[in-house]
């Protein structure tokens, strides 16, 4: 019989949208005779392993084939003392008992392992012995806070993913493109809100990563900009991803099926859902006359749910001012699913880590942006950075370089809590409370580390910047994989509108 507890716990899972389904099986007590009893292998179930990070409950979730790296965590984290709580700790915090961890868990942050998405479904702890809980894995990063990261040994993620190719599990995809807008360059906004994820997933995920060059085009209408933002984009790009292997890297305009999709999709979406979207609200609120809008600003959002839904991703990586867009890319695919009655578009989710959603930019007030131009660049020559790095908002409230500092809302250290050594960086702190070094001190500090931390990218760029024939094969290779990929769903689409019939001859 299936506890009151678990069928709580299910139709919370229910509301939060994870498609899961109860299994009943005898009192079993360890993972191994669960997954035993089902017939499944470790690799085909997690547990919820609920630590303590220094003073912080926070809670783990990885396959049961593999084991995690502690070092990697306590890096991630950032603390000194890391472990599993003990029992009693367990019981307070769950009101569970010690063995049947749900993987939600309200009130702490969860952290799902990367190598959960390796495989489409999952087992995991209802909170009672008699019951266990298969999840579409994917749905897992719908848990409130969740965060996907890299946990796990990497010699054992090695063994296992030779035993998962075997077993012909699908990898999961992602995709994400950045628009050619300003002078083309990337801040590092750009990169810790969307290209160091990318770079991160890329490790076990099939990745789409595009040049958006025609969602410019609501901005640039002068050719030859056009073409130096594109040629500045594709380079910073490729210099910040170095290994192109999992990625599809491409030109937005030269996959024609993402103009084709959107016309589609025009026609069953609602002009009111438009209406609501940021970027036009926005505009309107500049007091720009609602008549002078051009309609590819206003579209702009259909144009994005056809770069996303041609590939069928499941995730996409994006900083948070893009997760309406992604919200609304969910309903679009949604409506023409319900429309001809038939699920031929995924609904993707967004990938947003929370400590990189918004970056702020040198002004301390307002998001990082090529057009607010509070920005610091990666790709500029040093002595740009530099002065954006001396332009950065530090404490208002510290006039003389003895003056206690403070560092809640302090630019400087917020971008080298990022770039930083950890150690050093929290030395910087406690010296700057307490006013024994100045904002100088501290902002040339900032400048050197992001030389370090670019430095192979900036190496990589100035070869990629002599070597055009190189680049535009990679760009090539990229879109002719990624029509491959797009005319496959465009086939699913064009046949269930109604667009092939006996006079046809339109085959991609
Ligand atoms: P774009 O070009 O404005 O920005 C590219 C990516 O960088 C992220 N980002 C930030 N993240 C955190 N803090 C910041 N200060 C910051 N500034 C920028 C953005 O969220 C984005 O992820 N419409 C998109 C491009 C696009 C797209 C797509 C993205 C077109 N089609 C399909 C994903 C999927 C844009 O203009 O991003």
């Amino acid at each position: 019989m299936i506890d009151e507890n678990v069928t709580r716990y299910s139709n919370k899972l229910k509301k939060l949208g994870i498609n899961h389904k109860i299994v009943e099986h005898p009192q079993l007590k360890t993972v191994l005779e669960v997954q035993n009893y089902l017939g499944l292998t470790l690799s085909d179930g997690f547990s919820t392993l609920v630590m303590k990070a220094d003073d912080r409950v926070i809670s783990v979730v990885r396959r049961d084939d593999l084991r995690l790296d502690f070092g990697k965590m306590k890096n991630f984290f950032g603390v000194k003392n890391l472990r599993m709580v003990s029992d009693e700790e367990f019981k307070e915090f769950t009101r569970l008992e010690p063995g049947t961890a749900q993987v939600f868990i309200p009130g702490t942050q969860t952290y799902l392992d990367r190598m959960l998405f390796e495989k489409e479904y999952l087992t995991g702890g209802s909170g009672s012995f008699t019951c266990s809980i298969y999840y579409k894995s994917a749905d897992l990063i719908k848990i409130p806070g969740s965060m996907v990261a890299d946990f796990v040994q990497e010699e054992v993620i090695r063994k296992s993913k030779v035993n998962i190719q075997k077993s012909g599990n699908q990898k999961l995809r992602i995709v994400s493109g950045i628009t050619p807008s300003g002078d083309g360059t990337l801040h590092i906004g750009n990169y810790l809100g969307a290209v160091r994820q990318f770079i991160q997933m890329a490790k076990t995920t099939d990745c789409f990563l595009f040049i958006a060059d025609l969602h410019a085009l609501t901005t640039i209408q002068n050719k030859s900009q056009l073409q130096s933002n594109v040629e500045n984009l594709v380079l910073n790009e490729l210099a910040l991803l170095g290994d192109l292997n999992n990625i599809t890297f491409f030109r937005q305009s030269d996959v024609p099926m993402h103009t084709e999709l959107q016309s589609i999709l025009n026609n069953i979406t609602p002009l009111g859902l438009l209406k609501r979207a940021h970027a036009y609200k926005d505009k309107l609120q500049k007091d720009v006359m609602e008549d002078e809008i051009n309609l590819g600003l206003f579209n702009y959002p259909i144009l994005m749910a056809a770069d996303i839904l041609l590939y069928k991703p499941d995730m996409v990586p994006v900083g948070r001012d893009q997760k309406q867009h992604v919200e609304i890319t969910r309903d679009v695919a949604d409506k023409f699913n319900k429309t001809y009655q038939k699920n031929i578009l995924k609904l993707p989710e967004p990938h947003i880590p929370e400590e990189v959603a918004t970056i702020m930019g040198t002004d301390g007030k307002r998001k990082m942006s090529k057009s607010l131009g509070n920005l610091i660049a990666i790709f500029e020559d040093e002595k740009i950075i530099r002065k954006q790095v001396m332009g950065t908002y530090t404490d208002p409230t510290r006039i003389h370089s003895d003056d206690r500092g403070h560092i809640e809302g302090n630019m400087v250290f917020a971008y080298l809590d990022f770039f930083g050594d950890k150690s050093k960086v929290d030395e910087l702190k406690k010296l700057y409370t307490e006013g024994k070094v100045g904002d100088m001190e501290v902002k040339n500090y900032l400048l050197d580390s992001l030389m370090t931390y670019f430095a192979r990218a900036r190496a990589r760029y100035e070869d990629l910047k002599v070597n055009p024939v190189k680049v535009k094969k990679i760009l090539e290779e990229g879109a002719e994989k990624a029509r491959k990929v797009a005319s496959e769903t465009m086939v699913e689409v064009r046949e269930v509108l109604g667009l092939t019939n006996k006079y046809s001859f339109f085959n991609y």
